[in-house]
Protein backbone atom coordinates (compact mmCIF):
# COMPACT_ATOMS: atom_id res chain seq x y z
CA UNK A 1 0.00 0.00 0.00
CA UNK A 2 1.14 3.76 0.05
CA UNK A 3 -0.42 5.39 3.06
CA UNK A 4 -1.09 9.01 3.02
CA UNK A 5 -0.80 10.96 6.20
CA UNK A 6 -1.82 14.19 7.41
CA UNK A 7 -2.29 16.05 10.36
CA UNK A 8 -4.90 18.74 10.90
CA UNK A 9 -6.42 21.54 13.05
CA UNK A 10 -5.00 23.17 15.84
CA UNK A 11 -1.59 21.00 16.88
CA UNK A 12 -0.41 19.36 20.20
CA UNK A 13 2.21 17.35 21.60
CA UNK A 14 2.80 13.85 20.22
CA UNK A 15 1.63 14.05 17.06
CA UNK A 16 5.21 13.64 15.45
CA UNK A 17 4.93 10.04 17.41
CA UNK A 18 1.95 9.13 15.59
CA UNK A 19 3.48 10.12 12.00
CA UNK A 20 6.35 8.04 13.32
CA UNK A 21 4.78 5.10 14.57
CA UNK A 22 2.87 5.30 11.27
CA UNK A 23 6.01 4.99 8.94
CA UNK A 24 7.65 2.45 11.08
CA UNK A 25 5.04 -0.32 10.88
CA UNK A 26 4.14 1.05 7.49
CA UNK A 27 7.68 -0.06 6.81
CA UNK A 28 7.48 -3.37 8.74
CA UNK A 29 4.55 -4.15 6.12
CA UNK A 30 6.23 -3.52 3.20
CA UNK A 31 4.13 -0.30 2.30
CA UNK A 32 5.35 3.63 1.44
CA UNK A 33 3.99 6.69 3.19
CA UNK A 34 3.41 9.93 1.57
CA UNK A 35 3.25 12.85 4.17
CA UNK A 36 0.79 15.39 3.07
CA UNK A 37 1.62 19.11 4.25
CA UNK A 38 -0.46 21.52 6.35
CA UNK A 39 -3.55 19.07 6.59
CA UNK A 40 -6.39 18.53 3.86
CA UNK A 41 -4.53 21.51 2.05
CA UNK A 42 -1.75 19.63 1.12
CA UNK A 43 -4.25 17.38 -0.55
CA UNK A 44 -6.02 19.83 -2.25
CA UNK A 45 -2.74 21.32 -3.16
CA UNK A 46 -0.33 18.38 -3.68
CA UNK A 47 2.12 19.51 -0.88
CA UNK A 48 3.85 16.74 0.50
CA UNK A 49 6.47 14.11 0.20
CA UNK A 50 7.34 10.64 0.90
CA UNK A 51 8.07 9.85 4.29
CA UNK A 52 10.70 7.42 5.44
CA UNK A 53 12.50 6.08 8.67
CA UNK A 54 15.12 8.33 8.67
CA UNK A 55 12.68 11.26 8.36
CA UNK A 56 11.01 10.26 11.35
CA UNK A 57 14.35 9.07 13.39
CA UNK A 58 14.47 11.49 16.73
CA UNK A 59 11.11 13.35 16.18
CA UNK A 60 9.63 11.17 19.31
CA UNK A 61 10.34 14.16 21.35
CA UNK A 62 9.73 16.86 19.63
CA UNK A 63 6.25 18.94 20.06
CA UNK A 64 4.23 20.41 16.60
CA UNK A 65 4.05 18.28 13.62
CA UNK A 66 6.66 17.63 10.91
CA UNK A 67 4.05 18.09 8.26
CA UNK A 68 2.39 21.06 9.45
CA UNK A 69 -1.20 21.62 10.04
CA UNK A 70 -4.09 23.79 8.74
CA UNK A 71 -7.82 24.31 9.46
CA UNK A 72 -8.44 23.93 5.58
CA UNK A 73 -11.91 22.38 4.81
CA UNK A 74 -11.25 20.91 1.15
CA UNK A 75 -15.21 20.88 0.61
CA UNK A 76 -15.29 24.23 0.88
CA UNK A 77 -12.95 25.32 -1.45
CA UNK A 78 -13.54 26.22 -4.94
CA UNK A 79 -13.31 23.05 -6.83
CA UNK A 80 -11.81 21.33 -3.28
CA UNK A 81 -13.03 18.57 -3.92
CA UNK A 82 -12.05 17.64 -7.32
CA UNK A 83 -8.35 18.85 -6.75
CA UNK A 84 -7.92 16.57 -3.82
CA UNK A 85 -9.53 13.33 -6.08
CA UNK A 86 -6.72 14.65 -8.44
CA UNK A 87 -3.83 14.58 -5.62
CA UNK A 88 -4.78 11.00 -4.29
CA UNK A 89 -4.74 9.42 -7.61
CA UNK A 90 -1.66 11.15 -8.63
CA UNK A 91 0.15 10.10 -5.88
CA UNK A 92 -1.33 6.65 -6.21
CA UNK A 93 -2.52 6.69 -2.30
CA UNK A 94 -4.57 3.67 -1.15
CA UNK A 95 -5.53 4.61 2.24
CA UNK A 96 -5.06 7.97 4.50
CA UNK A 97 -4.00 8.50 8.06
CA UNK A 98 -5.33 11.81 9.55
CA UNK A 99 -4.23 13.23 12.95
CA UNK A 100 -6.48 15.27 14.28
CA UNK A 101 -9.99 15.96 15.59
CA UNK A 102 -13.52 16.52 14.83
CA UNK A 103 -13.26 18.82 11.70
CA UNK A 104 -10.02 17.21 10.34
CA UNK A 105 -11.51 13.69 11.00
CA UNK A 106 -15.15 14.71 10.19
CA UNK A 107 -13.59 15.64 6.36
CA UNK A 108 -12.39 11.64 6.20
CA UNK A 109 -15.66 10.43 7.35
CA UNK A 110 -17.47 11.99 4.47
CA UNK A 111 -14.71 11.01 1.69
CA UNK A 112 -15.33 7.43 3.06
CA UNK A 113 -19.09 7.96 2.76
CA UNK A 114 -18.46 9.47 -0.85
CA UNK A 115 -15.85 6.35 -0.98
CA UNK A 116 -13.48 8.82 -2.73
CA UNK A 117 -10.51 7.00 -0.49
CA UNK A 118 -10.31 5.03 2.75
CA UNK A 119 -9.52 6.29 5.49
CA UNK A 120 -8.44 5.77 9.32
CA UNK A 121 -8.71 8.33 11.83
CA UNK A 122 -6.26 9.07 14.91
CA UNK A 123 -7.77 11.35 17.71
CA UNK A 124 -5.95 14.31 18.28
CA UNK A 125 -6.50 17.35 20.72
CA UNK A 126 -5.39 18.95 23.83
CA UNK A 127 -9.42 19.85 24.61
CA UNK A 128 -9.69 15.34 24.65
CA UNK A 129 -13.78 16.26 23.83
CA UNK A 130 -13.45 13.70 21.49
CA UNK A 131 -16.82 10.59 21.73
CA UNK A 132 -15.73 7.04 21.84
CA UNK A 133 -11.63 7.85 23.38
CA UNK A 134 -11.04 8.03 27.20
CA UNK A 135 -7.58 10.06 25.58
CA UNK A 136 -6.63 11.70 22.85
CA UNK A 137 -2.71 12.91 21.69
CA UNK A 138 -2.23 15.71 23.19
CA UNK A 139 -4.34 15.87 26.13
CA UNK A 140 -2.19 14.53 29.10
CA UNK A 141 0.69 16.75 27.93
CA UNK A 142 -1.37 19.66 28.31
CA UNK A 143 -2.69 18.90 31.52
CA UNK A 144 0.85 18.63 32.71
CA UNK A 145 1.48 22.23 31.75
CA UNK A 146 -1.76 23.47 33.21
CA UNK A 147 -0.57 21.68 36.68
CA UNK A 148 2.45 23.03 36.25
CA UNK A 149 0.73 26.76 35.55
CA UNK A 150 -1.37 26.24 38.54
CA UNK A 151 1.53 24.97 41.34
CA UNK A 152 3.43 28.27 39.75
CA UNK A 153 0.55 30.63 40.47
CA UNK A 154 -0.14 29.28 43.83
CA UNK A 155 3.60 30.69 45.17
CA UNK A 156 2.88 34.11 44.00
CA UNK A 157 -0.53 34.34 44.79
CA UNK A 158 -0.22 33.35 48.29
CA UNK A 159 3.14 35.83 48.61
CA UNK A 160 0.46 38.62 47.16
CA UNK A 161 -2.83 37.31 49.25
CA UNK A 162 -4.16 37.81 45.83
CA UNK A 163 -6.99 35.64 43.70
CA UNK A 164 -5.59 34.55 40.55
CA UNK A 165 -7.54 33.29 37.62
CA UNK A 166 -6.14 31.13 34.90
CA UNK A 167 -7.68 30.67 31.77
CA UNK A 168 -7.24 27.39 29.92
CA UNK A 169 -8.05 25.43 26.72
CA UNK A 170 -11.35 23.70 26.39
CA UNK A 171 -13.83 24.99 23.88
CA UNK A 172 -17.37 22.83 24.81
CA UNK A 173 -16.01 20.23 27.36
CA UNK A 174 -13.50 21.44 30.63
CA UNK A 175 -10.99 18.51 30.68
CA UNK A 176 -8.20 20.46 31.19
CA UNK A 177 -9.85 22.91 33.29
CA UNK A 178 -11.51 20.32 36.00
CA UNK A 179 -8.30 18.19 35.86
CA UNK A 180 -5.84 20.81 35.73
CA UNK A 181 -7.54 22.35 38.36
CA UNK A 182 -7.60 19.17 40.43
CA UNK A 183 -4.24 18.16 40.09
CA UNK A 184 -2.91 21.85 40.48
CA UNK A 185 -5.62 22.52 43.53
CA UNK A 186 -7.42 25.31 42.41
CA UNK A 187 -9.65 26.37 44.87
CA UNK A 188 -12.61 27.38 41.84
CA UNK A 189 -13.19 25.75 38.66
CA UNK A 190 -15.25 27.02 35.90
CA UNK A 191 -16.13 24.64 33.05
CA UNK A 192 -18.66 24.38 30.11
CA UNK A 193 -20.75 21.79 31.41
CA UNK A 194 -21.72 23.78 34.67
CA UNK A 195 -23.03 27.15 34.63
CA UNK A 196 -21.46 28.93 37.43
CA UNK A 197 -22.73 31.53 40.04
CA UNK A 198 -19.82 34.55 40.29
CA UNK A 199 -22.59 35.75 43.54
CA UNK A 200 -21.73 32.09 44.95
CA UNK A 201 -17.98 31.92 43.90
CA UNK A 202 -17.39 35.28 45.53
CA UNK A 203 -18.94 34.18 48.83
CA UNK A 204 -16.61 31.16 48.79
CA UNK A 205 -13.57 33.31 47.93
CA UNK A 206 -14.48 35.22 51.33
CA UNK A 207 -15.05 32.35 53.26
CA UNK A 208 -11.94 31.03 52.52
CA UNK A 209 -10.26 34.56 53.54
CA UNK A 210 -12.25 34.24 56.71
CA UNK A 211 -10.84 30.50 57.13
CA UNK A 212 -7.02 32.12 56.99
CA UNK A 213 -6.52 31.75 53.11
CA UNK A 214 -6.01 35.33 51.95
CA UNK A 215 -5.55 33.92 48.46
CA UNK A 216 -7.27 31.70 46.09
CA UNK A 217 -6.20 30.17 42.50
CA UNK A 218 -9.64 29.78 39.75
CA UNK A 219 -8.72 27.78 36.68
CA UNK A 220 -11.46 28.57 33.80
CA UNK A 221 -11.77 26.80 30.86
CA UNK A 222 -12.27 29.47 27.59
CA UNK A 223 -15.99 28.41 26.71
CA UNK A 224 -16.96 28.30 30.74
CA UNK A 225 -20.52 28.75 31.25
CA UNK A 226 -21.00 31.72 33.44
CA UNK A 227 -24.54 32.47 34.79
CA UNK A 228 -25.75 36.39 33.37
CA UNK A 229 -23.81 35.58 29.96
CA UNK A 230 -25.43 34.30 27.27
CA UNK A 231 -22.62 33.28 24.99
CA UNK A 232 -18.75 32.22 25.96
CA UNK A 233 -16.57 35.30 25.98
CA UNK A 234 -14.88 35.82 21.93
CA UNK A 235 -12.04 37.46 20.70
CA UNK A 236 -14.09 38.65 17.51
CA UNK A 237 -17.09 37.45 15.40
CA UNK A 238 -14.46 36.16 12.68
CA UNK A 239 -15.00 32.06 11.94
CA UNK A 240 -12.93 29.75 10.45
CA UNK A 241 -13.06 27.25 7.78
CA UNK A 242 -15.26 24.87 10.32
CA UNK A 243 -17.29 27.81 11.87
CA UNK A 244 -15.64 28.20 14.75
CA UNK A 245 -15.03 31.71 16.91
CA UNK A 246 -11.79 32.60 18.25
CA UNK A 247 -12.56 31.90 22.29
CA UNK A 248 -10.72 34.01 24.75
CA UNK A 249 -11.47 36.45 27.76
CA UNK A 250 -13.62 34.69 30.07
CA UNK A 251 -10.46 34.67 32.49
CA UNK A 252 -9.91 38.30 32.50
CA UNK A 253 -13.68 39.41 32.90
CA UNK A 254 -14.11 36.76 35.99
CA UNK A 255 -11.10 38.40 37.43
CA UNK A 256 -12.29 41.57 37.15
CA UNK A 257 -15.96 40.82 38.31
CA UNK A 258 -14.20 38.75 41.59
CA UNK A 259 -12.27 42.26 42.22
CA UNK A 260 -14.92 44.36 41.92
CA UNK A 261 -17.88 42.46 44.18
CA UNK A 262 -15.02 41.39 46.57
CA UNK A 263 -12.72 44.34 46.52
CA UNK A 264 -9.61 41.24 46.05
CA UNK A 265 -6.46 41.88 44.13
CA UNK A 266 -7.23 39.88 41.27
CA UNK A 267 -5.37 39.00 38.29
CA UNK A 268 -5.52 36.60 34.96
CA UNK A 269 -3.04 34.45 33.35
CA UNK A 270 -4.09 33.19 29.96
CA UNK A 271 -2.45 29.59 29.11
CA UNK A 272 -3.22 30.18 25.20
CA UNK A 273 -0.68 28.33 23.09
CA UNK A 274 1.69 27.39 25.93
CA UNK A 275 -0.23 24.36 26.32
CA UNK A 276 0.04 23.15 22.59
CA UNK A 277 3.75 23.30 22.70
CA UNK A 278 6.77 21.86 23.51
CA UNK A 279 7.73 18.41 24.75
CA UNK A 280 5.35 15.31 24.93
CA UNK A 281 4.46 13.50 28.17
CA UNK A 282 5.36 10.10 28.56
CA UNK A 283 1.86 8.94 28.21
CA UNK A 284 1.41 10.71 25.41
CA UNK A 285 4.33 9.45 23.57
CA UNK A 286 2.80 5.91 24.25
CA UNK A 287 -0.72 6.82 23.36
CA UNK A 288 0.55 7.80 20.02
CA UNK A 289 3.05 5.14 19.06
CA UNK A 290 -0.17 2.81 20.11
CA UNK A 291 -2.62 4.63 17.84
CA UNK A 292 -0.11 4.97 14.87
CA UNK A 293 0.55 1.20 14.85
CA UNK A 294 -3.35 0.32 14.87
CA UNK A 295 -4.47 2.54 12.22
CA UNK A 296 -1.76 1.15 9.80
CA UNK A 297 -3.03 -2.61 10.93
CA UNK A 298 -6.84 -1.10 10.51
CA UNK A 299 -5.89 0.06 6.56
CA UNK A 300 -4.18 -3.32 6.01
CA UNK A 301 -7.15 -5.53 7.50
CA UNK A 302 -8.76 -3.18 4.87
CA UNK A 303 -10.79 -1.16 6.97
CA UNK A 304 -12.24 2.14 6.23
CA UNK A 305 -14.03 5.07 8.17
CA UNK A 306 -13.25 4.09 11.59
CA UNK A 307 -11.48 6.18 14.02
CA UNK A 308 -8.72 4.61 16.87
CA UNK A 309 -9.62 4.73 20.60
CA UNK A 310 -8.47 4.26 23.68
CA UNK A 311 -11.16 2.43 25.79
CA UNK A 312 -10.17 0.80 29.25
CA UNK A 313 -6.62 0.39 28.39
CA UNK A 314 -7.32 -1.25 25.07
CA UNK A 315 -6.75 0.42 21.56
CA UNK A 316 -10.05 -0.52 19.31
CA UNK A 317 -11.97 1.19 16.39
CA UNK A 318 -14.83 2.37 16.42
CA UNK A 319 -16.99 4.07 13.31
CA UNK A 320 -16.31 8.05 12.42
CA UNK A 321 -20.05 8.67 13.37
CA UNK A 322 -19.75 7.26 17.35
CA UNK A 323 -16.73 9.53 17.28
CA UNK A 324 -17.02 12.84 15.61
CA UNK A 325 -20.03 15.72 15.47
CA UNK A 326 -20.62 15.58 19.65
CA UNK A 327 -18.37 16.36 22.56
CA UNK A 328 -17.50 14.40 25.03
CA UNK A 329 -17.94 16.05 28.32
CA UNK A 330 -16.84 15.64 31.78
CA UNK A 331 -18.39 13.03 33.81
CA UNK A 332 -20.91 14.10 36.78
CA UNK A 333 -18.58 12.42 38.82
CA UNK A 334 -15.59 14.36 38.62
CA UNK A 335 -17.32 17.37 38.52
CA UNK A 336 -18.72 16.17 41.90
CA UNK A 337 -15.39 15.49 43.38
CA UNK A 338 -13.79 19.03 42.11
CA UNK A 339 -16.81 20.58 44.06
CA UNK A 340 -15.77 18.83 47.29
CA UNK A 341 -12.59 20.62 46.66
CA UNK A 342 -13.39 23.94 46.12
O1 LIG B 1 -9.09 22.68 19.26
C1 LIG B 1 -8.19 22.83 20.30
C2 LIG B 1 -8.04 24.23 20.72
O2 LIG B 1 -6.93 24.13 21.51
C3 LIG B 1 -9.22 24.91 21.44
O3 LIG B 1 -9.30 24.66 22.80
C4 LIG B 1 -8.97 26.36 21.16
O4 LIG B 1 -10.16 27.11 21.23
C5 LIG B 1 -8.44 26.34 19.78
O5 LIG B 1 -7.74 25.12 19.65
C6 LIG B 1 -7.54 27.52 19.46
O6 LIG B 1 -6.94 27.31 18.24
P1 LIG B 1 -6.14 28.35 17.35
O7 LIG B 1 -5.88 29.57 18.15
O8 LIG B 1 -4.89 27.64 16.99
O9 LIG B 1 -6.97 28.58 16.14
Amino acid sequence: MNIGVLTGGGDSPAINGAIRSVVRRAHHGGHTVFGFEQGWRGVVEDLGRPIGEKDVSGILPRGGTMLGTSRTNPLKMEKGLEKLKATLKHRRIDGLITIGGDDTNGVARQLCEMAIVRCVGIPQTIDNDIPGTEFSIGYDSALNIVTEALDRLHTTATSHHRVLVCEVMGRDAGWLALLGGLAGGADEILIPEVPSNLDEICQRLRQRTERGKPFSIVAVAEGAKVEGLETPISQDSSVDAFGHVKYGGIGTYVASEIERRTGFESRTTVLGHLQRGGVPSAFDRVLATMFGVRAVELLESGASGVMVVWQASEIRAVPFQEALYKTRLCPDQFIKLAELFR
